[in-house]
This record gives structure tokens, C-alpha cells and sequence, in this order.
């Protein structure tokens, strides 16, 4: 047997970690692993969208899987052609993975390197940094700015000082749900330093609205250094099928290319593009989740409980004490939020549910904070 190599070492142990820590539910479920669940529990844990799949998305799968034996390599084209359609950037600029996570990973593979950090705003979704720690790659955090947008100009800065990195930018940003304004994206990407790339996370952007809620598809479409990533698992309501996308330029597309499988479940496909035909699907979704969103804020309020402004279906509330043992309490009665997000102890993170989940919520939340 071939003796292995320091990089066969490295990718091995980027590997066993990602398999410890996996995805955002992944660590969600894990976090609440010791507690003690009833088994009735409303799970608002891990941003999923209780709307599920659409109607043709779920007979797109009934329909795909006696076919599902082949890998339709050949179908492969047109499905990114399409994807790209609904991005408004063509097939080849498009790269499809087994959620967006995969390809949050492969940009980490191609664009840190070990004189290429991964500079990041803290606290936000941990999947690309704990692959770039497992890869060995230095890792910058740059604390979140006022209004709790990311901080664009140190971001700038700590890239300018590596001579070059990845820059991830999560918008809005898990856990906070917050938003970092058109003008702050625009200014960072138009004045990135030599050898810079950034990762634009999208995952929840088609739960936001308003001017400041702009996509960064626009820098991607004008060839600047920007991966854009989307997913089917948040508004679309597909967690599970596990297909996600990101955009770039031609040339970056083909660095990220060889760290993904190159292939995804035919089912999950078929339910994407069958989804991405139903144009009343997102401005709906978008409504719902906005009235559910407003009316737990409200709410909140009332009760004399404050939150992050909320961009994302998911809400970040300063429960006013260590969120710790609230999260505990709330478990043991049968509602599970987020886990804790060091170094936010105070802030309870919470993910939009039915109406009726989030009447247990509210209900179960005033028990616990009130004791
Ligand atoms: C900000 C963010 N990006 C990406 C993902 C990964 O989602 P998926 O791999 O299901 O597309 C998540 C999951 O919760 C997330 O919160």
C-alpha cells in the first residue's frame, strides 16, 4: 500500500471532522444530544422551513425515482443551464453540490491555502471554518459591526495584511439574522486586494426584503471574484433532498470543480428545477414567514424581550441570562431552539414555525424566562 501522503493526512482529517461535525442540523441535533426531548417536541432548531416541499416539487420525486437508477449524466447540462436561468447566469458559471454546503467546501478547498486564510465574520455559520481549521489553514475572525452587519472594512484589511484569502461573508448571517447593507457588500467587493475571493453565503437572502437585501449575483455576472452560494434546503423546504448551488465566474467555477462529487441525487434535482417553476412559491413563502416573523417580534416586545432585527427565518433573542440553561428548560418541555453561539451567551435563537409551533414556543418561553 502507497505510504500517504502530508496533503492524502490533511484531507483525511478534514474529513473526520467534518464527519464529527457536519452540517448545521447535524450540530444542531448533537447540541440538544443530551437532553431530554419528549417526544412530541416542536423542533426549531436548525432554520429548516416546516412548509416542506411544494406540490410539483413532491411529485417531480414520486416521478424521478423509478428512473433514479441511472446517474442522467447527459441531463446534466440542461440542469445546470437551468439552474443558472433562475440565477440570471449561464450554465457554466453555475456548480451544483449535495446542498450548499458542499460547495461552501470546495471554495474553502480552492481559495485557502496555507499562506491564504479564511477570514471570517464571528459569529456566523461554522461549516467553512471548521474545514479550513481541519485543513490546517489560518483563520481570521472579525468581530460583527454596529447594526451587527459584518464589518466590510476590517474584513478589507485583514485580507489587504495576508496578501490575499477567502473572505466569507454569510448575508443575512446565521446565527443573528442579520443583514449586511447593498452599499457594504458593494464597496467590499469593489475594492478587494490582489488574490481575494469572497464567499458570499445566500442561503437566506429570499427570506429578506428591501433595498438593502441585494444579492451579490450581480458582481458575478459583472466577473468579479465572487462565489455567490444557494440552497434548496431554506425557502424551498428541501433540507432533507440535499442540493444547493453556487455562481461564479468561468475560471473559478473550474477550481472549485474537482472538490465536489459532481453528481446529486436525481430526485432532489428533478424537485429543485420542478420548484423552481413554480413562481408563486417564493413571494408566498417570503409573506408567511415575514407575518410569522413580525408577529413573534411584536410579541416579544411586549413581553419586554429584545432581538437582533431579524432578515432570516430565524429570530436571535437576548433572553437577558445565560441562553444555556433557558435552551435546557425549553427542551425538557417539549420546544427545542437553537444551541448556544459563544460568544452570544445571552441571545436564544430561534427558527420560524408553523403557527401552532410557534404557539407553543411563546408559550413554553414565558415558563421558562419567568420561572
Ligand atoms: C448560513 C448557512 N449556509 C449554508 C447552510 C447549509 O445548508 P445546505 O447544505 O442544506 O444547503 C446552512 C445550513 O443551515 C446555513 O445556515
Amino acid at each position: 500500500m502507497p505510504a500517504l501522503s502530508r496533503r492524502d493526512l490533511a484531507r483525511a482529517a478534514a474529513l473526520a471532522a467534518l464527519g464529527r461535525l457536519g452540517s448545521e442540523s447535524a450540530l444542531a441535533q448533537r447540541a440538544l444530544a443530551g437532553f431530554n426531548a419528549p417526544p412530541d417536541t416542536v423542533w426549531l432548531n436548525a432554520n429548516e422551513n416546516p412548509d416542506g416541499l411544494c406540490p410539483v416539487a413532491l411529485a417531480a420525486v414520486q416521478e424521478a425515482l423509478p428512473a433514479s437508477f441511472r446517474y442522467h449524466y447527459r441531463e446534466w447540462r440542461e440542469h445546470s443551464a437551468a439552474i443558472g436561468r433562475s440565477a440570471g447566469v449561464a450554465g457554466d458559471q453555475v456548480l451544483v453540490g449535495s446542498g450548499s454546503s458542499e460547495i461552501l467546501c470546495a471554495a474553502v478547498h480552492a481559495f485557502t491555502a496555507p499562506d491564504r486564510p479564511l477570514i471570517y465574520m464571528q459569529p456566523t455559520f461554522e461549516l467553512p471554518v471548521t474545514l479550513a481549521q481541519a485543513l490546517g489553514r489560518q483563520t481570521v475572525p472579525v468581530p460583527l459591526a454596529s447594526a451587527w452587519a459584518a464589518d466590510v472594512k476590517r474584513l478589507r484589511e485583514e485580507a489587504a495584511k495576508a496578501r490575499g484569502g477567502l473572505i466569507y461573508l454569510c448575508n443575512p448571517n446565521n446565527p443573528t439574522s442579520s443583514l449586511t447593507p447593498k452599499a457594504g457588500l458593494d464597496w467590499l467587493i469593489a475594492n478587494l486586494p490582489p488574490n481575494t475571493v469572497v464567499l458570499v453565503d445566500e442561503a437566506y437572502l429570499d427570506f429578506a426584503h428591501g433595498p438593502q437585501a441585494a444579492s451579490a449575483l450581480d458582481h458575478v455576472r459583472a466577473g468579479r471574484e465572487v462565489v455567490v452560494t444557494r440552497t434548496f434546503s431554506k425557502i424551498y423546504g428541501m433540507a432533507g433532498l440535499r442540493i444547493g448551488f453556487g455562481c461564479a465566474k468561468r475560471d473559478l467555477i473550474d477550481r472549485m470543480a474537482p472538490y465536489v462529487a459532481g453528481v446529486i441525487a436525481y430526485p432532489s434535482l428533478r424537485a429543485a428545477l420542478a420548484a423552481l417553476g413554480d413562481t408563486r412559491l417564493l413571494p408566498e413563502r417570503r409573506a408567511r414567514c415575514q407575518r410569522v416573523r413580525a408577529g413573534l417580534v411584536g410579541w416579544l416586545d411586549a413581553q419586554g424581550y429584545q432581538c437582533i432585527e431579524p432578515h432570516a427565518n430565524f429570530v436571535m433573542i437576548d433572553v437577558k441570562r445565560n441562553a444555556r440553561q433557558v435552551i435546557q428548560a425549553m427542551v425538557e418541555r417539549g420546544v427545542a431552539p437553537g444551541r448556544p453561539f459563544p460568544p452570544l451567551d445571552n441571545m436564544l435563537r430561534v427558527t420560524l414555525g408553523t403557527e401552532t409551533e410557534m404557539a407553543k414556543f411563546k408559550k413554553v418561553f414565558l415558563e421558562v424566562v419567568r420561572g
